[in-house]
C-alpha cells in the first residue's frame, strides 16, 4: 500500500520577556499619546528586552518552553528553522546559535527572512520538507528583538509605537497516514492543509532598515549611521493598503480553493500588524469578532513570532482547541505574504 505524511504541528510554546512598556511610557520618549496608539493600532503596551538579551536568548526561553511541554530532547529533532528580521549578527543566523546552546545534535539549521510572513513561508517549507519523507520532525523558532532597532524618538514615532519583542516555537511532526487520512478541509485528519506565498519586491522600499547593507556606500558609515538609516523606515499608509488586500486575498483564496465558507473555520489568525488591519480583514470575511484572535493590544507587532504566539495563547484561553480549523494570514516587509489552513 501506498505510504504518504502528513505535516502535524504538535505543540506551540511562546516567550514575552518581562519588561513592559506602556504607551505612556513611550508618550515621555517622543510626541506620541495613549489615545492615538489606541485609535491608530489597537496597541495598548508592549515588550522590550534589557541589555544584553538578543534575539537568540527570546528564541532559546521559547524553544526550552516547547521541549518541556512536549517531552522531547534534542536529539529527537533533524532540522530547525528559525525566522528573524533581528539576528544576533549581520551572520551567522540565529538557527545555529539555537543549535549549539541548547545542545542539539549537528542537524541542518537555517534562518529564513520574510519578516512578519514567517509562520506561513515556515510552515510551507517544513511541510514540503516533512511531506516528502526526507526528515521526521523539525523545530520552527520565531524570535525578534525590534526595540533595539527602533527609533525611540518623535522622528521614528510612526514605527516604534507598534512594534515589540517576543518568540515563539512550534514542533512539527511527520506522520504517516493513508490517502484518506491527507488533511483535507473535508476530513477530520489533523496536520497542514494547504498554504499560500506570495512576494512582490515592489514593496522593498516601502518598509526596510536599509543599512548596514550592500547598497550603501561602505556596507555602514558614519553619515548612514547619523541620518538614522539604521531604524526601519515605513510608509504606513502604503503598507496598510497592501496588507489589507492581500491578507484578505489569500484568504478568499484559500476558502475557495479548499471549497469551505468563513463558517467552516474555527479561528482567524492574522499577523498582529495592527488592530484595524484585523478587524478589516475579519469585515471582509464577515466573520464575528469571537472568531478571530487578537492579542496585539498586550504585545504589538512581534513580526516573525505574531501567529504562533496568538496560536499557543488561544489553545491555553480554550479560544481553539485540537481539531480546530484555524486560518492564518500574514503580510511583511518585501512585500511577502500568504496564508495556510492547518487543522490543530
Ligand atoms: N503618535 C502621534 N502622532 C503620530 C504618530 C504617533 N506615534 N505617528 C504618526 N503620527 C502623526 C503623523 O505625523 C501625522 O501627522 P500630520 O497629519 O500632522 O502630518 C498623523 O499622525 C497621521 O499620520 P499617518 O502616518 O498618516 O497616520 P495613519 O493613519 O496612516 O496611521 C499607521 C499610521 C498606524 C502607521 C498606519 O499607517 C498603519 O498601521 N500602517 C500599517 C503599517 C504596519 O502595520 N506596519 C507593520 C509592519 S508590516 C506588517 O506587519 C504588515
Amino acid at each position: 500500500m501506498a505510504k504518504y505524511f502528513k505535516t502535524v504541528m504538535t505543540h506551540f510554546s511562546r516567550y514575552l520577556p518581562p519588561g513592559r512598556v506602556t504607551n505612556n511610557d513611550l508618550s515621555k520618549l517622543m510626541d506620541t499619546n495613549d489615545a492615538w496608539i489606541t485609535e491608530r493600532s489597537g496597541i495598548k503596551e508592549r515588550r522590550f528586552v534589557e541589555e544584553p538579551i538578543a534575539t537568540s536568548d527570546l528564541a532559546i526561553e521559547a524553544v526550552k518552553k516547547v521541549l518541556a511541554e512536549s517531552n522531547l530532547k534534542p536529539a529527537d529533532f533533524d532540522y530547525i528553522i528559525a525566522s528573524t528580521l533581528s539576528p544576533d549578527y549581520y551572520f551567522p543566523g540565529i538557527a545555529p546559535i539555537v543549535q549549539h546552546k541548547l545542545g542539539f545534535p549537528t542537524i541542518p539549521a537555517i534562518d529564513i527572512r520574510v519578516q512578519c510572513s514567517a509562520f506561513v513561508y515556515s510552515t510551507q517549507l517544513a511541510d514540503a520538507m516533512l511531506k516528502s519523507g526526507q526528515y521526521k520532525r523539525i523545530l520552527l523558532v520565531f524570535s525578534d528583538v525590534q526595540s533595539k532597532l527602533l527609533d525611540l524618538t518623535t522622528n521614528g514615532r510612526n514605527v516604534a509605537v507598534l512594534f515589540g519583542d517576543g518568540a515563539a516555537a512550534v514542533i512539527c511532526e511527520a506522520k504517516e497516514c493513508t490517502q484518506e487520512e491527507i488533511p483535507q478541509a473535508s476530513n477530520q485528519s489533523s496536520g497542514v492543509i494547504d498554504t499560500i506565498l506570495g512576494s512582490d519586491g515592489v514593496g522593498a522600499e516601502m518598509l526596510l532598515l536599509r543599512t548596514p547593507g550592500t547598497a550603501t556606500r561602505g556596507f555602514l558609515s558614519p553619515e548612514t549611521y547619523e541620518n538614522g538609516d539604521w531604524h526601519p523606515k515605513m510608509d504606513g499608509r502604503v503598507v496598510f493598503k497592501h496588507a489589507v488586500n492581500r491578507m484578505c486575498e489569500v484568504a478568499e483564496t484559500l476558502m475557495a480553493r479548499n471549497k469551505i465558507s468563513a463558517n467552516d473555520i474555527a479561528c482567524l489568525i492574522p499577523h498582529q500588524a495592527n488592530l484595524r488591519i484585523s478587524e478589516m480583514v475579519r469585515e471582509k470575511m464577515n466573520l464575528s469578532q469571537d472568531k478571530v484572535f487578537n492579542n496585539i493590544h498586550k504585545y504589538g507587532n512581534t513580526t516573525s513570532a505574531t501567529i504562533p504566539i496568538c496560536i499557543n495563547e488561544a489553545l491555553e484561553e480554550g479560544r481553539i482547541k485540537k481539531g480546530d480549523l484555524v486560518l492564518t494570514v500574514a503580510f511583511g516587509a518585501g512585500f511577502t505574504w500568504g496564508g495556510s489552513l492547518i487543522r490543530l
